[in-house]
């Protein structure tokens, strides 16, 4: 098969981690997580005390850093500096400050333009926000992923639960709405559905029945 690339964005907890990660496993693709990028800068900001705000201080950072992503039995392992931060990039915190960091324009040029070496060869599924319209416009595949704010706090709760983080519902669904807010209202690159980008609601649909109906439309992209 020829090894195209396929672009999946969406707001937060629409599943596109999970159903990218599958998509690529059933067609033997890389599967890359962008967000997982904008998130290890965030934690390194954080761990060193560099607010959002200091731009400037936040870019010479972030263009220091040496961010690797493996792929792992259960997801992406992300690698920072050489230290295994995958975990530690899906806190409470983190979630809290990676918008206004993936906000800054510089920020988003260094790292898109790791992200585009690593497509150069084909065969990735890479998920996003902005992955269809600015990191891979020439996707042969791409997918706008969604599913009501509830839904997708409901199933962050349960998995932040399952690793004993204390969190509530109403938190997370304020956490999420206001994650989307920052995302579509930015002026770098927001969040927006590339005009022929597929639209999947997965609102009432198992991953399975997602990772299926993305592997049908890949049979007519390949
Ligand atoms: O996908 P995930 O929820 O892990 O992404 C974390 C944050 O990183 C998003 O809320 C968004 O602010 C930012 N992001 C982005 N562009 C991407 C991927 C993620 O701005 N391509």
């Amino acid at each position: 098969m020829e090894k195209f690339n396929i672009a999946i964005d969406g707001p937060a907890g629409a599943g596109k981690s999970t159903v990218a990660r599958l998509v690529a496993r059933a067609l033997g693709f890389v599967y890359i997580d962008t967000g997982a990028m904008y998130r290890a800068v965030t934690w390194k900001a954080l761990q060193i005390g560099i607010a959002p705000e200091r731009k400037d201080e936040l870019v010479r950072m972030a263009a220091g850093l040496r961010i690797e992503l493996h792929p792992g039995e259960d997801g992406q392992q992300v690698v920072l500096d050489g230290q295994d931060v995958t975990g530690l990039i899906r806190s409470s915190e983190v979630n809290r400050n990676v918008s206004a960091v993936a906000a800054v324009p510089d920020i988003r040029a260094l790292l898109v333009a790791k992200q585009q070496e690593m497509a150069k060869a084909g065969g990735v599924v890479m998920d996003g926000r902005d992955i269809g319209t600015h990191v891979l416009p020439n996707a042969e595949l791409k997918i706008f992923l969604t599913a009501s704010v509830k839904e997708r706090a409901e199933r962050r709760y349960l998995e932040m639960k399952a690793k004993g983080e204390d969190v509530t519902l109403e938190q997370l669904e304020r956490e999420i709405a206001e994650r989307d807010r920052l995302d579509e209202q930015r002026e770098a690159s927001p969040l927006v559905r590339a005009h022929d980008a597929v639209l999947v609601d997965t609102s009432g649909m198992t991953v399975p029945q997602v990772v299926d109906r993305i592997l049908e439309l890949s049979n007519t992209a390949a």
